[in-house]
C-alpha cells in the first residue's frame, strides 16, 4: 500500500505537520503538491519547534525524500530562508527536490495580494499576504514563471518582463502604488537560482518511479478542506486544491496510485481570516481553547478564531476526499472543560441541515444544532493506549467513530513526536501491513 495521503479535514492547522512527521519514521518520500508558504506546519522534535512553510514535514528524518510538487507556488526567497535555518539547526536538506514545473511567486504577487485586501476593506478575505491568490491567478493567466525557467535566465528575462508590463499597470493604475523595478528583480532571482538549481528535476517521474518501485509516498496536504477552492467557503478560500483531488494533479499521479486518504481533524475547530464559522465560539469558550491550545498563526501569528467541532463539516470532509481514516489532534486541549458541545446540524428558517447546505447563505446565517458530551479533568498528555484514555475522552472519540463511520487510527495529545496514540492498530493493519506498531514511534 505504498501511496497515502494527510489532508486537513478544517480551515486548516489542524496538525498535518506533526501527522507527516509522524509517519516519516515509516516514508520514503514525502510530497507537498499544493499550496505555498501560507502553510505553516510545526513539528515539535525533543522539544525543538521547527516551522515548516514550504519544505516537507519529512525533511527532519534523512532518509527521506523530500518533494515540492509541480502544484506548489514557490517563493524562492522563502525557500532560501527555510533551508538556512534548518541548516542551522543541523538539519540537511540534501534530499530536497523541487519540481522544474511549480509556478513562482514573485515581489508583484505579494504587493497585489496586500493592495487587494485592503481595496476589500471589510470584506477582505484574510489572506497571508503571501501573494499565493495572485500567483495562482498568473497561473491560469498562462503568464506565470516557473521554477524551470531560472536554468535560463534569458527566457525568465523576457517572461518577468511581459508579467510585468501589465502587473505595473495594475500596481499603479489600479491600487495607486509605485511600480517594481524589473532589474532589481532580475538581480534576486539570478542569486536565487545560483542556490536552488541543485534541487531542481522532474519530479513527475521522480514520484511515479517510487511508486512503481512499492516505495512508500506520502502526500502532505496544505491548508484543509473548507479552504479549497472548490469546495471551500468561496471567496473565503484560499487558491488551491488542498483536497485530496489535488495530489493527481498537483504531484502528476493518477487517482488510484492513492490508497490510504487520511483526514486531520482538531478535537474542536480553528479558522484563520475571515468567512463563515458556525461553531464560532467569541467569548470565554473561544478564548480557552485559543490560550490553551496556543492557537495562533504558525505563518502569520494572527490569533485564531476557536469554536467547537462541526460534524457536518467533518461528513463533507470525508466525502470530498473520500477519506479513509481520522487522526485526531490536540484532544489534551478539551481536557478541563465542563462539557463539550458538537455540532450536528445546522438550523435555518425552522429546517435542521444535517448535511453541508448547497447555498453557502446558510452557513453564514444559520444556528448550530448542538450535542453536549461529558468532559474529563485529568491531564491527558502522558497517555499512550486508548484505553488508558479517561472514560468521557473515550466516549468522545467513540462519539466521533460512530457519527462518520470511519476509524480514528491516531489520538494526538501533545505537540511533541511521541505524545500520540496509535488506536487498535488501525493505522499498522491498514497502511502497513505488518501488525507491528513500535516501529513507528520514534
Ligand atoms: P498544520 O498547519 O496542520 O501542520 O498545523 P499547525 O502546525 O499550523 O498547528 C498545529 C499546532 O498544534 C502546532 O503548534 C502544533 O505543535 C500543535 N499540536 C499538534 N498536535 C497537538 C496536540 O495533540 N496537542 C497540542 N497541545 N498541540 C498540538
Ligand atoms: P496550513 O497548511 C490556516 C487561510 C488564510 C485566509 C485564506 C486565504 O498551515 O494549514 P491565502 O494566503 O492562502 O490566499 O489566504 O486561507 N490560510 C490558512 N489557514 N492554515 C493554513 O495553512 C492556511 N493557508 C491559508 O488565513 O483565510
Ligand atoms: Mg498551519
Amino acid at each position: 500500500m505504498p501511496g497515502m495521503a494527510v489532508i486537513g479535514s478544517q480551515w486548516g492547522d489542524e496538525g498535518k505537520g506533526r501527522i507527516v512527521d509522524l509517519l516519516s519514521s515509516r516514508i520514503d518520500m514525502v510530497v507537498r503538491f499544493q499550496g505555498g508558504d501560507n502553510a505553516g506546519h510545526t513539528v515539535v522534535k525533543e522539544g525543538k519547534q521547527f516551522k515548516l512553510h514550504l519544505i516537507p514535514s519529512g525533511i527532519l528524518y534523512p532518509g527521506v525524500i523530500c518533494v515540492i510538487g509541480n502544484g506548489v507556488v514557490l517563493n524562492p526567497e522563502v525557500l532560501i530562508e527555510e533551508l538556512d535555518s534548518l541548516e542551522a539547526e543541523g538539519v540537511s536538506a540534501n534530499n530536497l527536490k523541487i519540481s522544474s514545473n511549480a509556478h513562482m511567486i514573485m515581489p508583484y504577487h505579494i504587493v497585489m495580494d496586500r493592495a487587494a485586501e485592503h481595496r476589500l476593506g471589510k470584506s477582505k478575505i484574510g489572506t497571508t499576504h503571501k501573494g499565493i491568490g495572485p500567483a495562482y491567478s498568473e497561473k491560469a493567466l498562462r503568464t506565470g514563471i516557473r521554477v524551470q525557467d531560472l536554468q535560463d535566465m534569458k527566457i525568465f528575462k523576457t517572461k518577468l518582463e511581459e508579467s510585468l508590463k501589465i502587473n505595473n499597470a495594475i500596481i499603479e493604475k489600479i491600487y495607486g502604488l509605485e511600480p517594481l523595478d524589473p532589474d532589481e528583480i532580475f538581480e534576486k532571482y539570478s542569486k536565487y537560482a545560483k542556490r536552488i538549481d541543485r534541487y531542481i528535476t522532474d519530479t513527475t517521474f521522480l514520484i511515479s518511479r517510487a511508486l512503481e518501485e512499492g516505495k512508500k509516498v506520502l502526500f502532505e496536504g496544505a491548508q484543509g478542506t473548507m479552504l479549497d477552492i472548490d469546495h471551500g467557503t468561496y471567496p473565503y478560500v484560499t487558491s488551491s486544491s488542498t483536497t485530496a483531488g489535488g495530489i493527481c494533479t498537483g504531484a502528476g499521479i493518477g487517482p488510484s496510485r492513492i490508497d490510504e486518504i487520511i483526514g486531520v481533524v482538531k478535537a474542536y475547530t480553528t479558522r484563520v481570516g475571515s468567512g463563515p464559522f458556525p461553531t464560532e465560539e467569541i467569548g470565554r469558550i473561544g478564548d480557552y481553547l485559543r490560550e490553551k491550545g496556543n492557537e495562533y498563526g504558525t505563518t502569520t501569528g494572527r490569533p485564531r478564531r476557536c469554536g467547537w467541532l462541526d460534524m457536518v463539516i467533518l461528513k463533507y470532509s470525508i466525502t470530498i476526499n473520500t477519506l479513509d481514516t481520522i487522526a485526531l489532534t490536540k484532544l489534551d486541549v478539551l481536557s478541563g472543560l465542563k462539557k463539550i458541545k458538537v455540532c450536528t446540524g445546522y438550523k435555518y428558517k425552522g429546517k435542521i441541515y444535517n448535511d453541508m447546505p448547497g447555498h453557502q447563505s446558510i452557513l453564514h446565517k444559520c444556528t448550530p444544532v448542538y450535542e453536549e458530551l461529558k468532559c474529563w479533568d485529568d491531564d491527558i498528555t502522558g497517555v499512550k493506549n486508548f484505553e488508558d484514555l479517561p472514560h468521557e475522552a473515550q466516549d468522545y472519540v467513540k462519539y466521533i467513530e460512530d457519527t462518520i463511520k470511519i476509524p480514528v487510527s491516531m489520538i494526538s495529545v501533545g505537540a511533541e513526536r511521541n505524545k500520540i496514540i496509535i488506536k487498535d492498530d488501525v493505522l499498522e493493519n491498514r497502511l502497513f501491513d505488518n501488525g507491528r506498531r513500535s516501529t513507528l514511534i520514534v
